[in-house]
This record gives structure tokens, sequence and C-alpha cells, in this order.
């Protein structure tokens, strides 16, 4: 009776790891199967988020920074820095020891947890008498079956690729290989002005690379609110000095000897480019092929993504389906929420999520974050609404951080002052949407910001003055 579950979870990303836990907790006799195999051929829990995406993406961040600081920002303190070397293999290893101690960590969760753990792919072969048939497949050609109750489909998702184009990740690569250049490249192509193209094109930037962004988009960022997006484009092109290229059309691209050669158009003129390296990150597709045998018909809809209710529920009785292999945004927090929630409907609870405030983060510099709606679905709904902004150029905190660029606006019902969406652009964004999200699940009015005390000096006062902005009574502007 070894290898028989209640739950059975497959993926063990953060959305898997976390449900294969939540269950556990509850009660449950619980398994969670991975595939992932990292650059050393080793088995590694923890999905794209830890192994090739959140974790690692913000490492590299946090380091180029620091070279950013101690090269150009650090003699406005009056501190004069001689030599500065910059080290690679250092930073890739202070990266890479991050991953493998969260990585390495998740097995001790799951242990802790008692939470069974197998390497492998699976795929779910049959049910009788009420339970799955699971079959694992190991790297060294082993099989085996275990069966399950319950299962949680937690499978993620991978890079989208562009008809015909290799990705060898070292000449041209997709996240992956962004995240391991051996040496700083001189000219580096990013085909894709989204989340993962800003992110490690900021990197790659302020270590020295000269990065050209290609979009094919003829707006920047369209999932921002444009007052954002129009001020990140300002800040990234001016002062960090990344080329942004929009409205990029017929983009083709050609090994040249050790270059790759890109030619595109736009507005009828035709541009190439010669790059030492190029990224392609053009969004992400779910991980659905295979998951089940050709007797079971699981939904699976034009876009790739398993379809299911609004409890996780796929077609087939109890199997479940969680984060980037389901609809909603692509990342590790929503994941997770929806593990915890799945694990708990199946241990007979009824938890609820509200989709409508997952907070977003784009960890550029300065980092850019909402929650709600923005000014254009706004109107959109016909809904009417007061602005309230305020820019960190004014903000003691900012002034002493050396980072005043951007600001925090709020958005509230006209009629009823309750907050309907709030974004910031500016230093800690990542950390300053909390306060927004508790806002927004909370019911919050801006009146209820504009109340709260926010100590001083610090980052939460231009959130205090943004709310005050929506009455027109900000104090400091
Ligand atoms: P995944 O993390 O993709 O995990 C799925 C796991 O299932 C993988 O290990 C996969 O190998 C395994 N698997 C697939 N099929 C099978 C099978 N048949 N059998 C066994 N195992 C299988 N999100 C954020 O919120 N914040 C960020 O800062 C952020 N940064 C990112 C940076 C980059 C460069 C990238 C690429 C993504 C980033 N994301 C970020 C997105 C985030 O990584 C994903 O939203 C998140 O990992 C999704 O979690 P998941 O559990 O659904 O899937
Ligand atoms: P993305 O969807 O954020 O951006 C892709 C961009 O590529 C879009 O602007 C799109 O218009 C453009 N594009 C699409 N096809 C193109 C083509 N053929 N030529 C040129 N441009 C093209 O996707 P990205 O950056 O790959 O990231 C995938 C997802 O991973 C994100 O949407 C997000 O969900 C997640 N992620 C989250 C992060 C965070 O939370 N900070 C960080 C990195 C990734």
């Amino acid at each position: 009776m070894d290898n028989v579950f209640e739950v059975v979870v497959i993926g063990a990303g953060p959305g898997g790891y976390v449900s294969a836990i939540r269950a556990s907790q509850l009660g449950l006799k619980t398994a969670c199967v991975d595939n992932f195999i990292n650059s050393d051929g080793k088995y590694s829990l923890g999905g794209t988020c830890l192994n090739v995406g959140c974790i690692p993406s913000k490492a590299l961040l946090e380091s180029s920074e620091n070279y950013e600081r101690v090269t150009h920002k650090f003699s406005d303190h009056g501190i004069k820095v001689k030599e500065v070397t910059l080290d690679i293999q250092a930073m890739l290893k202070r990266k890479d020891k991050i991953v493998t101690d969260f990585t390495g960590g998740i097995r001790a969760l799951f242990k802790k947890n008692k939470v069974s753990q197998f390497d492998g792919t699976a795929q779910i072969l049959n049910r009788t008498n009420g339970y799955y048939k699971i079959q694992i497949k190991n790297k060294d050609k082993t099989t085996l079956q275990i069966t399950a109750k319950n299962i949680i489909i937690a499978t993620g998702s991978n890079s989208r690729k562009i008809d015909g184009i290799e990705i060898d990740n070292k000449l041209i690569c997709d996240n992956e290989g962004a995240l391991s250049f051996k040496s700083v490249p001189k000219n580096l192509g990013i085909i894709g002005a989204g989340v993962i193209g800003l992110e490690m094109g900021s990197v790659w930037k302020r270590l020295g690379s000269d990065v050209k962004v290609l979009e094919a988009l003829p707006e920047f960022l369209s999932l921002v609110d444009q007052s954002i997006s129009k001020e990140a484009f300002k800040i990234f092109t001016k002062n960090l000095g990344l080329e942004i290229s929009l409205n990029c059309q017929n983009i083709k691209i050609e090994i040249k000897g050790k270059k790759v050669q890109v030619t595109y158009n736009i507005e009828g003129k035709d541009h190439i480019e010669l790059f030492d390296k190029l990224v392609i990150s053009i969004g992400r597709v779910p991980n659905s092929n295979n998951i089940t045998s050709k007797n079971l018909k699981l939904d699976i809809d034009n876009r790739k993504f398993i379809k299911v209710n609004d409890r996780n529920l796929t077609n087939l009785d109890n199997v479940y389906a969680i984060g980037d292999v389901v609809r909603g945004p692509m990342l590790a927090h929503k994941a997770s929420e929806e593990g915890v929630a799945v694990a708990e409907i199946i241990a007979g609870q009824s938890p609820h999520i509200n989709f409508d405030y997952v907070p977003w983060v784009i960890y550029t510099s300065p980092e850019i974050a909402w929650v709600g709606k923005n000014e254009k679905q706004l109107k959109d709904e016909g809904i009417n609404y007061s602005v309230g902004q305020f820019p960190f150029i004014v903000s003691g905190r900012a002034r002493a951080l050396g980072e005043t660029s951007g600001f925090v606006k709020i958005l509230a019902d006209k009629n009823t002052d309750l907050i309907l969406g709030i974004h910031i652009i500016g230093p800690f964004a990542s950390e300053l949407i909390a306060e927004a999200v508790l806002a927004l699940e909370f019911k919050a009015s801006s009146e209820d910001i504009a109340r709260i005390i926010h100590a001083h000096p610090s980052l939460s006062e231009a959130l205090h003055e943004a709310a005050l902005g929506v009455e027109k009574r900000s104090l400091h502007i």
C-alpha cells in the first residue's frame, strides 16, 4: 500500500510543492513527482521559479544593481572607489548557491511534512475503482507506478519558441541561457520587451552590454497603466540606456559565424543588427502535452492551457490543475495560492482566492508594481474615478536612498472613494505593493489610507500622500 496516495501532485514548482505541503498538513497522504533536471544533470525541485526563473533572476538583478551602484552612484555619496572589477564567475556562483540552497530546502520541507517525493516524468494512465494509476519514468529509464485518489497537475510552462529557430543557450537563448552567460556579451539582442526581456536586459546592461530590445507591439508594456509605462520607457531608455524599438515586424534570425543577425522592419523601413548573443523572451507556453494517456481525454484549450472551473477542477473527476498550466497570470504567488486552495478543497474546506487582486511586480530599476485596475480598464468599463498621485522626488526616504524616480498613483471610485487600483513605479515598489493589496482586499477607501499613520521617513509615505491626493489635499506637493 506504500505507493497508494490520497493526493499526487505532478510538478514541484511554487504551485506543486506548496500544494503538496498543504495537502500533507491537512492529513492527506501525499506524493509529489517532478522531472526538472538542472545543468549538472541532477533532479532539482522548485520548478521554473527556483531553478531558472524568479530566484536566479532576482539574484542577478541584485548583483548587477550593486555593480551599478558602485560604478555610478557611490560617488554621489562621497564614496570614491578606485578600481572596480567584475568577477562574473563569482556572481554566477552566488546565484547558483542561492538556487541550490532553496531547491535543497524543498526536499527538507517535504521530509518534514511527510510528503513522498519521486523524480521523473509522470503520466496519468487510467482510472479504476476511483483510483488513478500514474506512471513515473526516471531519466535512467526505470519506470514506477503509483496510485492516487486525487491528482493536482502543476506542470508549469516553458518559453515560447519562434518557428524554425533553435535555442542552443549559447548564441540564441531563452531565460535559462540568459541567466548563465559566462562573460558579458558586448552586443546583446532581446526579442520581446516584456517582463523577462526588461529584467534580463537590465542585468546585462548594468554589467556592460549594449542591449537592444525588439518588441512587436506598437505600445510598451501594454498590461501596465499607461502613465507608468510611459514613465518606465523614459527611464529605461534615457537613464538606464536600454535601446527599445517598438513595432518591430517580420523579425528574421540567422546565425552568422559566431554572431546572430536579426533583420526586422519598422513602419516599412528595414533594419539589420548583429548581436553577440540573442535572448528570446516572447511569453511562455503551458506544459500540457502528454500528461494523460490517450485513454483519458483531458480538456485543453487552443492556447494549450488545461481547462479548469473556478475550483481548479479539470473535466476529469478528482483531477485539478493549478499555476502556469491554467488560465490567469503566470506568477509564482498565484500558483502557490491556487495550490493551497486546491489542497483545502480536496480536504473538504471552502477556500477562496480573489484573482482580481493578484499583485504584479517587474523588478527593474525603478521597480514597477500594481494591483487592481488601471485607468484604461476603468475608462473601458465606464467607471468614474479620481486619481491621487505622489512623486518619490519629494519623499525624504527616497532622497536619502538616492532613488527618486517614479511615483505612486491611486485610483478610487469617484462616488464611493473605494480604492480600485494602486500603481507604483519607484524604489522598493515590490515591498510597497503589499499595503496596496491589503487595502484592496479589505475594501479600503482612499480616506482610510489617508488616515493611517505611516512612519517617517519611509517610502510608504508616498502611498499616504497619494491617498491624500485623491481628495486634492496632499501635504508635500
Ligand atoms: P513551474 O514552476 O514551471 O513548475 C512546474 C514543474 O513541473 C517543473 O519543475 C517541471 O519540470 C515539472 N513538470 C512538468 N511536466 C511534468 C511531468 N509530466 N512530470 C513531472 N514533472 C513535470 N513569477 C513571479 O511571481 N515573480 C517573479 O519574479 C518571476 N520571475 C520569473 C523570471 C523568469 C526568468 C521566468 C522564466 C519566470 C518568472 N516568474 C516569476 C514566473 C514563475 O516562474 C512561474 O509563474 C511559476 O514558476 C509557475 O509555477 P508552477 O508551479 O505553475 O510551474
Ligand atoms: P511577456 O508576456 O511578459 O512579454 C513578451 C513580450 O514579447 C510582449 O511584449 C509581446 O508583445 C512580445 N512579443 C511576442 N511575440 C513577439 C515577437 N514575435 N517578436 C517580438 N516581440 C514579441 O513574456 P516574458 O517576458 O517571456 O515572460 C513570461 C512570463 O513570465 C511573464 O508574462 C510573467 O508572467 C512571468 N514572469 C514574471 C516575472 C515577475 O513577476 N517579475 C519576471 C519574469 C517573468
